[in-house]
């Protein structure tokens, strides 16, 4: 399956308001639940510390439904996603005038380019790094280190945990996968440390952290703060 069908294709088939189902926020085909999207609310808001005046910059934003539950604690919002059809969505249903910007484009490309990119205060990447090689993370990590000076915090959440891949992976009674392949359907599983050791090296503390055990995803993915140092 490659990226163009999982991201850019798949959506079309549901609704337009079917905002989880297009994104694959599910569980057997079914929206995950609100308290499992409060979770995440509530992981990303407790690690990002938003302040009024905060800019935030959303990188593979989709369809920004998640996105909408941290507006009214932020004062600007960029998001950014290569799907013209979730971009779409994102505008009809989650534009605040004045307040939401959303763009299509690759978000390396996109965060490389960014005209306001000094003005950042924080930086989300919510379900989509395993979707980026780890050369492109690589350089988004350098980009924002150097050139997103006002830049505090990076949130990369639901990172799919190569520790864990092997018992997932044989839980569903799969035995031909790869752990490297941004196209394939969960993309590319990371160690904790590897995460680490990029976020040091762009000049980031970095701390990770786990969902609690009643998250539906719980288990096999983990989250990664870098904070820059004061
Ligand atoms: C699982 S969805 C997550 C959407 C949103 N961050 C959320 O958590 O609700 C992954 C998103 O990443 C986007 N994406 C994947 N690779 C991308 C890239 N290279 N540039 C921009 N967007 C990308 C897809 O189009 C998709 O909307």
């Amino acid at each position: 399956m490659s990226d163009d069908y999982l991201h850019k294709e798949y959506p079309k088939q549901f609704d337009r308001d079917a905002f989880w189902q297009q994104i694959k926020r599910t569980v057997n085909g079914k929206p995950v639940s609100e308290q499992d999207i409060q979770m995440i609310v509530d992981q990303i808001s407790g690690a990002l510390r938003f302040r009024p005046g905060d800019v935030l910059l959303d990188l593979g934003c989709g369809n920004a439904a998640l996105a909408s539950y941290l507006f009214d604690s932020i004062s600007e919002y960029h998001g950014v996603d290569f799907s013209e059809y979730l971009v779409g969505v994102a505008r009809e249903f989650f534009s605040i005038p004045g307040k939401t910007h959303f763009y299509c484009g690759d978000a390396v490309e996109a965060t490389l380019e960014f005209p306001e990119a000094s003005r950042i205060t924080q930086v989300l990447v919510y379900g989509v790094i395993s979707y980026l090689s780890a050369d492109s993370v690589s350089t988004l990590l350098k980009t924002i280190g150097s050139q997103y000076g006002a830049c505090e915090r990076i949130f990369i959440g639901n990172v799919p945990d190569k520790k864990k891949a092997a018992d997932f992976f044989q839980r569903r009674n799969v035995v031909d996968y790869r752990l490297d392949d941004p196209q394939s359907p969960i993309g590319v599983w990371w160690r904790a440390d590897e995460f680490v050791v990029l976020g040091e090296a762009c000049g980031f503390n970095v701390d990770i952290m786990t969902m609690p055990n009643d998250f539906y995803g719980a288990g096999y993915r983990f989250d990664v703060l870098m904070t820059r140092p004061v």
